[in-house]
């Protein structure tokens, strides 16, 4: 028995996968609860709406998510919706693994699925919602209440994907790129800002790919700066292949454009990224971070590596080792090789060993460990401004952490300190790869 009320409405969010995700998520769950006495709860036992935002970028992600479902759909009375890309890929056969499915919606498809979900959910039964559109208008409900409030916020201003990284399953899932309208961009910060938001995350598959009429990236982030109040403005994913110096001119004029970028390698060997389509060499690579950190010295890179790619030997490798020995990120997630059916590596022959993978694996996650451990140590004793977001707990001490422009963590032990505050703090120490530091 489903619930029949066309309000009061309890519903349960998961999300699994990346920010874009995250961020859908989010939206869903507000445009929901916006004008209605729905809200959301953390209990599924207890919602009407479970809706599950799910992944495919490897098959991990995949097995995840399907058994996640499988607990979720033995909740009889709710409606259980399966959204994102795994919705999108697997489509009617999900419904076969998981029989309780009432709802399976692709990422094109979100307006429709919260139409059908604020209607009676005793009409629902067996709706699949995959057709593509080139919607860009999705938007961020803002509300500030003392449950919602977060000081740093995504938004993402594209959607989609046309690299076609070989081993990528993305734009296959996502469709092409679409670049929201500046002044909607505008607008949605503004709106965020009013409402106490410090910090805006932008987000797209390969944000420097943005462009909306005359309007390119860095000519966006330099509208942001010049038309809302936004205390601090980050972005999420770079492609090394769109990287222009520009950017780094406007972070280095500019301290609300923070110290950080997270520029996937993927591999340190020229054969590698061929086979892989990212259209950048090592060299490349090498060059657009030295001549950033010239521009802004204190800049902080994360990146994204895989191990394992079909072909990849030894001395590829190697390459991957040396390069991150090179560029010392600051962090980076690294992952086996996933053959993800569709993608044109799906056809080459996936000959790396699960052995060697996983040995390739240990041996990157140590040394990046290492490298990390080495330039945080060195910072104790700095002093930096950090925003913040949130409070944790250890023990008896109450700490109230905040984040660093290069996106370091710091827990600061203060009761007075409140979230969406901007503080100066001295390193003290480091307690894992968080730093505890004094307010100054
Ligand atoms: N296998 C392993 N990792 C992958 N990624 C994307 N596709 C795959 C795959 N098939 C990784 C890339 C990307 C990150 C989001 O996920 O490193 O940057
Ligand atoms: Fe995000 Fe890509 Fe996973 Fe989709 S497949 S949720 S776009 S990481």
């Amino acid at each position: 028995m489903k619930a029949d009320s066309m309000n009061n409405k309890k519903i349960y969010l998961k999300s699994f996968g990346c920010q874009m995700n995250a961020f859908d998520t989010e939206m869903i769950g507000a445009l929901l609860t916006e004008e209605n006495n729905n809200r959301i709860t953390g209990d599924p036992q207890d919602a009407d709406i479970i809706i599950v935002n799910t992944c495919s970028i490897r098959k991990h992600a995949e097995t995840r998510a399907i058994n996640h479902l499988h607990k979720l759909s033995r909740i009889n009375n709710a409606v259980l919706a399966v959204c994102g890309c795994m919705a999108q890929r697997m489509g009617i056969e999900l419904k076969k693994i998981v029989p309780g499915i009432d709802i399976i919606s692709g990422p094109d498809n979100y307006k429709q699925l919260v139409s059908i979900l604020s209607g009676n959910l005793d009409e629902i039964s067996n709706t699949i919602l995959l057709e593509r559109k080139h919607d860009t208008t999705y938007k961020l409900p803002v509300r500030c209440n003392e449950e919602q409030f977060r000081p740093s916020k995504f938004l993402s201003i594209t959607r989609g994907c046309e690299n076609y990284c070989t081993y990528c399953i993305v734009p296959y899932l996502r469709g092409d790129l679409r670049s929201k309208a500046p002044d909607i961009v505008i607008s949605e910060i503004n709106r965020m800002h009013i409402s106490g938001v410090r910090e805006v995350t932008l987000l797209g598959q390969n944000v420097m790919a943005y462009q909306y009429g005359d309007v390119d990236f860095t000519s966006l982030v330099e509208l942001i700066l010049d038309k809302t109040g936004i205390d601090r403005i980050r972005f999420l994913t770079t492609h090394p292949k769109d990287i222009t110096m520009e950017l780094f001119h406007i972070m280095a004029a500019n301290s609300r454009v923070c110290n950080h970028i997270h520029l996937p390698l993927q591999s340190g060997s020229n054969r590698i990224l061929k086979l892989m389509g990212r259209k950048y060499t090592r060299e490349d690579y090498i060059s657009s971070v030295e001549e950033a950190r010239k521009i802004v010295p204190d800049l902080a890179i994360t990146t994204d590596i895989i191990v394992g790619f079909p072909t990849e030997d030894e001395s590829d490798f190697e390459k991957t080792m040396e390069l991150i020995e090179y560029i010392r990120f600051d962090s980076a997630f690294t992952f086996k090789y996933s053959p993800r059916e569709g993608t044109s590596a799906y056809r080459m022959d996936d000959n790396v060993s699960v052995d060697t993978k996983k040995k390739r694996l240990e041996r990157l996650n140590k040394r990046v460990k290492e490298i990390r451990y080495d330039i945080f140590s060195k910072l104790n004793g700095r002093k930096f401004k950090i925003l913040l977001d949130g409070r944790t707990k250890k023990g008896k001490n109450q700490y109230i952490k905040g984040r660093t422009t290069h996106f370091r963590n710091v827990k600061v032990n203060k009761s007075s300190l409140k979230e969406g505050e901007f503080i100066n703090v001295k390193l003290k120490k480091l307690e894992g790869f968080t730093f505890i530091g004094e307010e100054i």
